[in-house]
């Protein structure tokens, strides 16, 4: 194909895909007021969360940080709590601190270019590329997960897509097909096609795809075979017995360290290694308590990106303060506190007041 006929191809996908965006978009709350601040706010949510999880956190935190300024002013556990159940905290750690930067570095004002974007904490090369093309119109394509399987898919690309090459490759793609007039609408049309038609998992559902024509996949009948996925390395596996203690002012909790998985939140005090009860018991006179009443043993686990936790929990009645640095929370406080949902099983076992 010459070039003309190229920059033609280019045009008319663009146009099928937008035509389809205007009437088959989803409603989205932060497509409707999108501002610089709102799309931060949302592509962050994104980067590691679905969106029906995502539009209530999205339209809390709105109501309760309006503003960057309000975000940048903050406290750190009101954040932690704001986003309590989305997991990946580092997000909204690194967001508030580019939210400071903003308030300090650029007189309050969100920066609208890729370059200047990516200077603040927590924005990388994708969410860079969407808020400066949603929020600024800035012509750029921004290339995630989605949009590298419908690339695979539409291009007949062979190789892995988990590879810097493939991003590469799909950059240049869209960019061709970039419709310079409505950036943000391209890239949000090519999320929306990938999330509800060009499917994971082998079977997108063609018939109704607006660029179906265009597609490689589908004219070689190849969509289940694409797109190929470097095997993902094996989640390293870590077993604790995580120690659910009732003592006379609540439930017994600790701060994680400043760095690392889950910084800075609370959690149950915790041990690797799956004890029995015996072993339990020993772990418990070691920090100064006494077990009064073993009341439940309940196992769970919880997958993060490279680790898998399989937990066994002891729900027990206890005398002591236990180590200095513990916190004895009742339900009112520990409501207050950030606990990372790998440990929501637990806290849903733990005891009502009153009860
Ligand atoms: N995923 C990441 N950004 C998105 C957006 N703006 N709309 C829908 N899904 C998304």
């Amino acid at each position: 194909m010459n070039t003309s006929d190229r920059n033609q191809q280019a045009a008319k996908l663009s146009d099928l895909l937008l035509s389809w965006y205007d009437s088959e978009r989803r409603i989205l709350p932060w497509r409707e007021d999108p501002t610089p601040y709102h799309v931060w706010v949302s592509e962050i949510m994104l980067q590691q969360t679905r969106v029906d999880t995502v539009i209530e956190y999205y339209q809390r935190f709105l109501r309760e940080l309006p503003d960057v300024k309000a975000l940048a002013e903050a406290e750190e556990e009101r954040l932690l709590k704001l986003w309590q159940g989305l997991g990946y905290y580092s997000r909204i750690r690194n967001m508030h601190k580019g939210a400071i930067q903003v308030m300090e570095e650029y007189g309050g004002e969100i920066p609208g270019t890729p370059k200047e974007l990516q200077k603040l904490s927590g924005i990388g090369e994708d969410v860079a590329a969407a808020i400066s093309s949603i929020a600024f119109a800035y012509p750029i394509p921004s290339v995630d997960g989605n949009l590298l399987r419908v690339y695979a898919r539409m291009t007949g690309y062979e190789e892995s897509i988990r590879t810097t090459a493939a991003r590469k490759v799909a950059t240049a793609y869209y960019e061709e097909i970039l419709d310079r007039t409505r950036p943000g609408d391209m890239n949000q049309a090519l999320m929306d096609l990938g999330a509800g038609i060009c499917l994971p998992g082998g079977a997108p559902l063609c018939d109704t795809c607006p660029a179906a024509d265009f597609c490689a996949a589908r004219e070689q009948g190849r969509q289940r075979e694409l797109p190929v996925r470097a095997p993902k390395k094996e989640k390293h596996l870590e077993e604790k017995t995580v120690f659910l203690l009732l003592g006379p002012e609540g439930t017994a909790l600790r701060q994680r360290p400043d760095t690392g998985l889950l910084a800075g939140l609370w959690e149950y005090p915790h041990v690797p290694g799956r004890l029995t009860e015996e072993q339990a018991a020993r772990q418990l006179r070691q920090w100064g308590l006494t077990p009064r009443a073993w009341l439940r043993q309940l196992d769970a686990r919880h997958i993060f990106t490279h680790i898998r936790w399989e937990m066994t929990g002891y729900l027990v009645q206890v005398e002591g303060r236990g180590p200095a640095d513990w916190l004895w929370a009742d339900e009112a406080r520990r409501q207050r506190l950030a606990i990372p949902s790998a440990f929501d099983q637990f806290t849903r076992a733990l005891p009502a007041e009153g009860d």
